[in-house]
């Protein structure tokens, strides 16, 4: 086969393809000859139909009866990242787990002793999760993988091309998020390997478990050499609705904030909730409850808080008020019982902005609050830092490779005519004219951990609603093809040569 879509390479207008056009294209994709042009060209059989089958899939290996949950190392984790292996191996690539549980498929190429490129997501959910969350990356990169191997490129490579399954990113179960990239990265500190989860069980144990060896001593064999690797990719769902209010399917990151989680225990007098009278009472819920309105205020609006006290500059002040947000999901109440006043009640805090100094200011402050609240209630309060990530910038080089990748997956859909036939446009042509935004993150992302080892870039797939961390997330077939696409043009720009791009013969 002379490789189609090399010929779609040819370059053309038209702005990203919209629904409507993927409307159009639709029923040709089943039914066009397999020519070397046309929505051949696109693998909708692999970027599409084929990733979609393996979203699905995958999102039905849940540790949950009726949801999806797939926390480090738990056993639905390990089905998943067999189930990845399979896939990176139908991809043709070599295979293997790490001592953190990162799942890592990887071809060579031409030259295995060039700077590889790496491309990752993670495969960990968080409770009751979507699908798209984490595994779109990881499934769109081995569909675009793939089609190289199908066509005969992947040995062709010029630098070895790695595909990551990252064990943890959500940090549900340890409350210490990005364990896999983080040890990728080298920057994951030895002690979080005897941090323990609500049973007891420490990182370390949970891997010991499932087979894996990991100690002080060997945890930074996991750590990449920074002069091994040329940069990291990483496509994700966007998780908010820029995309879909732009009418948009694909946009680059531009930068991700900095995130913060906290502890916070609060100590009280644990007592009978007939016979206390309200006066004489140390209620840790009650000033628990106070504390979360505190901080609620207080991330709505930092400007009241912190330009009065003149800890920060007028900037960051505005930083904070365009990105800062503040937000307690998990509770843990002793004895937790309705007739009970309760002992001791805990609470989590998750803090993310795009100021990192605004980011402490604003723990600096909530801190102060705390303890104010709590002395004058009489209860004991204990403020612990469980997690800290810095914002982190992606590269602008490598960003504009990813958004020139992204315009021209969409040029290569802008040159099909309604019959799913290449028009004589030129598919650069119509890639110049597709609009590629470039968006701030306010989730974390492996790529974060992966900024301390290489320079990143990430590109961001609409979804409907903005809505993730939800079984409601979704991500339209066509969207997740247009990713695959990109990523697939990506692929083709940066780690082929321009002949063997422009003509796979
Ligand atoms: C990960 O999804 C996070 O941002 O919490
Ligand atoms: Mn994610
Ligand atoms: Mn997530």
């Amino acid at each position: 086969m002379a490789y189609a879509y090399l010929q779609c390479q040819l370059p053309s207008p038209l702005s990203f393809l919209l629904s409507a056009l993927f409307l159009l294209l639709l029923p040709f994709s089943s039914s066009a000859d397999a020519g070397f042009s046309g929505i051949n060209c696109l693998h909708p059989e692999i970027l599409k139909d084929e990733a979609v089958a393996r979203l699905v899939e995958l999102g039905k290996v849940s540790d949950a009866e009726g949801y999806l949950e797939r926390v480090f190392q738990s056993p639905a984790s390990v089905r998943a990242g067999n189930l990845i292996r399979t896939w990176m191996e139908d991809a043709g690539l070599k295979t293997w787990v790490d001592r953190m549980g990162n799942v890592h498929g990887r071809s060579e190429g031409l030259n295995p002793s060039e700077k590889a490129l790496l491309i990752g997501s993670h495969l960990d959910t968080v409770v009751d999760a979507g699908i798209f969350d984490g595994a779109l990356g990881i499934i769109t990169a081995l569909s675009a993988l793939k089609v190289l191997n199908i066509n005969g490129m992947l040995e062709k490579l010029k630098r070895p091309v790695e595909v990551i399954a990252f064990s943890d990113e959500e940090g549900v179960r340890f409350q210490s998020t990005f364990l896999g990239s983080a040890a990728v990265a080298g920057v994951l500190p030895v002690s979080v390997l005897h941090v323990h989860d609500k049973s007891g069980v420490t990182v370390q144990g949970a891997l010991r478990k499932n087979s894996i060896e990991i100690s002080e001593e060997n945890l930074l064999e996991v750590k990449y050499d920074p002069e091994t690797v040329w940069g990291y990719i990483e496509v994700h769902m966007e998780q908010g609705p820029v995309l879909e209010t732009l009418g948009l399917p694909l946009g680059v990151v531009k930068g991700i904030a900095g995130q913060t989680r906290l502890k916070v225990t609060v100590k009280g007098q644990q007592g009978h909730a007939g016979t206390v009278p309200m006066k004489m009472r140390r209620d840790p819920m009650a000033a628990a409850a106070e504390l979360m309105v505190v901080l609620e205020n207080l991330c709505k609006q930092p400007e009241d808080y912190l330009a009065y006290d003149g800890q920060c500059l007028e900037s960051t002040v505005q930083s904070l008020s365009g990105s800062l947000v503040c937000t307690v999901g998990e509770i843990w109440t002793w004895p937790s019982a309705s007739n009970v006043i309760p002992g001791q009640v805990s609470f989590t805090v998750d803090i993310r902005a795009m100021d990192d100094l605004g980011r402490e200011a604003i723990i600096y402050e909530l801190s102060r609050k705390i303890h104010q609240v709590c002395g004058e209630r009489s209860v004991v309060c204990l403020v612990e830092r469980k997690h800290d990530a810095k914002a982190a910038a992606c590269d602008p080089e490598l960003s504009l490779k990813l958004k020139s990748a992204a315009a021209a997956a969409g040029g290569r859909w802008g040159v099909i005519d309604d019959n799913g036939k290449e028009e004589s446009r030129a598919v650069d042509e119509v890639a110049a004219a597709v609009p590629v935004p470039v968006l701030m993150s306010g989730a974390g992302h492996d790529a974060m951990a992966m900024s301390k080892l290489t320079k990143v870039a990430m590109l961001f797939v609409r979804c409907r609603g903005g809505v993730s961390h939800s079984p409601e997330e979704h991500v339209s077939e066509d969207d997740v093809w247009a990713a695959g696409l990109a990523v697939l043009a990506f692929l083709e720009n940066t780690t082929l040569s321009p002949h063997l791009s422009n003509n796979y013969e």
